[in-house]
C-alpha cells in the first residue's frame, strides 16, 4: 500500500532565480509567474518566480545553485491525507512559514540531509496553484504534448539514512535498490503511488538536487519533446535511453544552474505485491541502451 501521493512542485534555490525560471518557461512551454519570496534579515521580501503549465510547476528564488528550498507532494484523496497525517503525527515538523505560497494545511519535514519535503492535500494544492499570479502565457505551449511533474532525484552522502527516512518514517515504498559489489546501497528508487518512483536517491560525495522529471504520456510524446529541444538548439546531454529501474525511456537537458531536467515516459506501473528489486551498480542499470551519468 502506498501513501497515494504525487510530486507536484519543486522550489529551487538559485543565485539567478529569474534566469532559471526563464529557462523552464522557454524550454518546457510554461507560463511565467511571480510569488512572494523569502524575507531577508531586514524584512525585505525578495521575489520568487514560477514556471507553470497544466500538471507541471517549478519555482525558484534566491539561494545556492543545485539546492532545493523544498519539494511538494499532494495526497490524492482525503482518506490518504488523513492517513498520512496520522502516520506522521509524532514526526517533528519543519517550519515553512517563510514560504507564503504554500497551502495553509501543508506539513513539512526535514530529511537526514536537511532537505525540506512538504505534503498537502490535492484539493489544497490545486487551489493553491490557481491562486498564483500569471504574468504571461507561454507562446509555444499549444504545440507541445502533455508532460506532468513525476519524480525528482537527490544526490546524498547518507543514502542509507535517507532511504530509511523516506521508507520507514514517511511511508514511501522501495521499488528497487542498486548495490555495489560490496553490497553497499548506491541508489534507491521509492514510490508514493503505483508509479515506480516519485523519488530517486543517488549515493554521491555531496548532498544536492540531481534532477526532476516531467512524464510524457507515451513514446510519441517523448519524441515530440526531443524534437522540440532540437528546434530550440537545447542540447540533450543524456539519452535518449531507457532506465533499468522503472523501465522509463528518457532524455535529459541541463538548466542554467547545471541541474538535470528530464522528460520521461513509459514508467513502470507497480502492482501492490511487486517484490523489491536489486540491481547491480553499473552503467547498464541506469541506461539499458548505453552510457550513464554515474553520480559516484
Ligand atoms: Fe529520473
Amino acid at each position: 500500500m502506498t501513501i497515494q501521493a504525487h510530486l507536484r512542485r519543486l522550489h529551487l534555490q538559485s543565485p539567478q532565480p529569474e534566469r532559471l525560471v526563464d529557462f523552464y518557461v522557454h524550454t518546457y512551454g510554461m507560463r511565467k509567474g511571480q510569488v512572494p519570496g523569502l524575507a531577508d534579515g531586514d524584512g525585505a521580501v525578495a521575489s520568487a518566480f514560477s514556471a507553470m503549465a497544466p500538471g507541471r510547476q517549478v519555482m525558484a528564488s534566491g539561494g545556492t545553485a543545485n539546492q532545493l528550498h523544498y519539494f511538494l507532494y499532494s495526497l490524492e484523496t482525503q482518506a490518504a491525507w488523513a492517513s498520512f497525517m496520522q502516520r506522521t503525527a509524532h514526526v517533528p515538523k519543519a517550519d515553512v512559514s517563510a514560504f507564503a505560497e504554500l497551502p495553509d494545511d501543508a506539513l513539512a519535514f526535514r530529511d537526514p540531509d536537511g532537505h525540506c519535503v512538504v505534503f498537502a492535500s490535492a484539493d489544497a494544492v490545486d487551489a493553491n496553484e490557481m491562486g498564483n499570479d500569471e504574468l504571461k502565457p507561454a507562446s509555444n505551449a499549444q504545440t507541445l504534448p502533455p508532460a506532468v511533474t513525476q519524480h525528482l532525484g537527490i544526490r546524498t552522502p547518507n543514502i542509507d539514512a535517507m532511504a530509511a527516512f523516506y521508507n520507514e518514517v514517511l511511508g514511501f515504498v522501495v521499488s528497487d535498490r542498486v548495490h555495489d559489489d560490496q553490497g553497499q546501497l548506491r541508489a534507491c528508487f521509492l514510490r508514493t503511488s503505483e508509479l515506480h518512483h516519485a523519488l530517486a536517491l543517488f549515493g554521491a560525495p555531496v548532498s544536492c538536487f540531481d534532477h526532476q522529471s516531467f512524464e510524457a504520456p507515451d513514446w510519441e510524446g517523448l519524441k515530440h519533446w526531443a524534437d522540440h529541444m532540437g528546434d530550440l538548439r537545447q542540447e540533450i546531454v543524456w539519452g535518449v535511453g531507457r532506465h533499468g529501474p522503472g523501465n522509463d525511456v528518457f532524455f535529459m537537458v541541463r538548466d542554467p544552474d547545471g541541474n538535470l531536467a528530464e522528460i520521461s515516459s513509459e514508467i513502470e506501473v507497480c502492482t501492490p505485491d511487486r517484490p523489491m528489486g536489486i540491481w547491480k551498480h553499473e552503467e547498464r542499470t541506469l541506461n539499458l541502451w548505453g552510457k550513464a551519468i554515474m553520480r559516484s
